[in-house]
């Protein structure tokens, strides 16, 4: 009996009896008469998970490689993580942001020192990307400078402020008038930086792998020259890491990858999703006393934000990260997916890119959602980010033996039918 089962009122929804009543078809019944649709059908209906697998509510157990979106760093269930939580509920769960805690503080001072943030560094903490990134809008507000540079394929949330700078017009349209003053510029284009860069921007935001664009990373050399630009004209280099973030890509954040940032040191940085290792919590971390004063007091707030069961999650996560040496083995593990992906001769795979374990598999047009429909019914939760990407983000504990299994279902995959039709095989 898992946790979740154990903790659950007995008899109460949750609980292992009624969760075992009714089959995942009654429930995404239930959820389409009590559930908003935003989201479209659920996939599945999930009621368990271990490490980086979780089983649905028919019993079907599926290799996790999504991890709730870059979110289980750790994989489902981790005892250390359960612990911490648990005990951390269990001393003191929630107080107003006009106290402190020391779990809080604790967990600002890590992130000051993992994102290497000089004296004068201060950290906001939210409950997710989206809230991370409109306080970040509000300090790019306090400069007193009206322009805010992203760049086409951009996704920075869905609250009013983060959509502004989010790209896809569906996503935009149904809820203009948006925030204005935000410009795109083609992604990644050196000489259109240069040519919009001017006094009047007061920030430049950029995703160092664009995630939801399908796992693209800035050219070499765009996040340096966009330091060089924005510290000449006085505007804050910002940087959503929401994805890329807290050991995904096998650094503490992927512009620390030479490769990536080109030794760039940004002015602000925006956290969430593998922070907590599946508790919610985000973080904006302002680098030196200029970004970290932009808000004073008052001017911004939370209620939730910086929860001592939040920074108790976030600091355990850290904690599980250095002290079994995930960064090493996230490196390890994607390099070997990647290389195995790139050798299994899928007839519809055109290549393979990503950092550590945020990889993308590209694929030829139109193919990803039959092939991400395939893999999950041969127990494999991976995203079709693009119609011609699947994305994969797997918890951070992923090992070669698993990254293996999801490349030989491609191997087999790719020896089945060439229409696209073939069932792969139920789980
Ligand atoms: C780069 C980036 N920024 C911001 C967000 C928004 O985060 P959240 O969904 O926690 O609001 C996401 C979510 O996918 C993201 O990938």
């Amino acid at each position: 009996m898992s946790t979740h089962e154990v903790a659950a009122t007995p008899g109460g929804p949750g609980s292992a009896d009624a969760v075992a009543r009714e089959s995942g078809a009654a429930w995404t019944e239930r959820y389409t008469h009590a559930v908003m649709n935003t989201f479209g059908a659920p996939q599945r209906v999930l009621v368990r998970g271990e490490g980086a697998y979780v089983w649905d509510a028919d019993g079907n157990r599926y290799l996790d490689l999504l991890a709730g979106i870059a979110v289980n760093a750790l994989g489902h269930a981790h005892p250390t993580l359960t612990a911490a939580i648990s005990a951390q509920l269990g001393t003191l769960g929630h107080v107003s942001n006009f106290f402190a805690t020391p779990t809080q503080v604790a967990l600002a001072e890590r992130l000051l020192e993992l994102c290497r943030a000089p004296a004068g560094s201060r950290v906001f903490f939210t409950n997710s990307g989206t809230e991370a990134n409109e306080a970040m809008v509000k300090m790019a507000r306090r400069t007193g400078r009206p322009r805010i540079l992203a760049l086409e394929g951009a996704f920075h949330g869905r609250t009013m402020g983060a959509l502004a700078l989010t790209a896809k017009a569906a996503y935009r349209e149904p809820f203009e008038p948006l925030p204005g003053g935000v410009e795109f510029l083609p992604f990644g284009d050196t000489a259109a930086l240069e040519a919009a860069m001017a006094d009047d921007v007061a920030a430049v935001v950029l995703e160092p792998i664009q995630g939801e664009a399908g796992v693209r990373p800035l050219p070499p050399g765009y996040l340096a020259r966009a330091r060089e630009l924005t510290a000449q004209h006085g505007a804050l280099l910002v940087l959503d890491e929401v994805q890329t973030g807290m050991g995904r890509t096998g650094a503490w954040l992927a512009h620390q990858h030479p490769h990536l940032g080109g030794g760039a040191v940004p002015d602000v940085v925006t956290l969430a999703k593998g922070l907590g290792g599946g508790f919610p919590v985000g973080a904006v971390v302002a680098f030196g006393e200029r970004a970290a004063t932009l808000l004073g007091p008052g001017q911004h707030g939370t209620t939730f934000g910086g929860n001592p069961v939040a920074a108790a999650a976030a600091l355990t996560t850290i904690g599980v990260i250095e002290r079994d040496g995930l960064l090493a083995q996230v490196t390890a593990v994607g390099e070997a997916l990647r290389t195995g992906i790139a050798a299994a001769g899928h007839p519809l795979v055109t290549g393979v890119r990503g950092e550590g374990l945020l990889v993308a598999v590209g694929l030829r047009p139109d193919a990803a959602a039959a092939l991400a429909a395939r893999a999950l019914a041969a127990g494999f939760i991976v995203n079709p980010v693009a119609p011609d990407a699947i994305r994969l983000a797997p918890p951070l504990i992923l090992t070669a033996e698993q990254a293996a299994d999801f490349v030989a279902f491609l191997e087999a995959d790719g020896r089945a039918p060439a229409d696209g039709t073939a069932d792969a095989g139920a789980a």
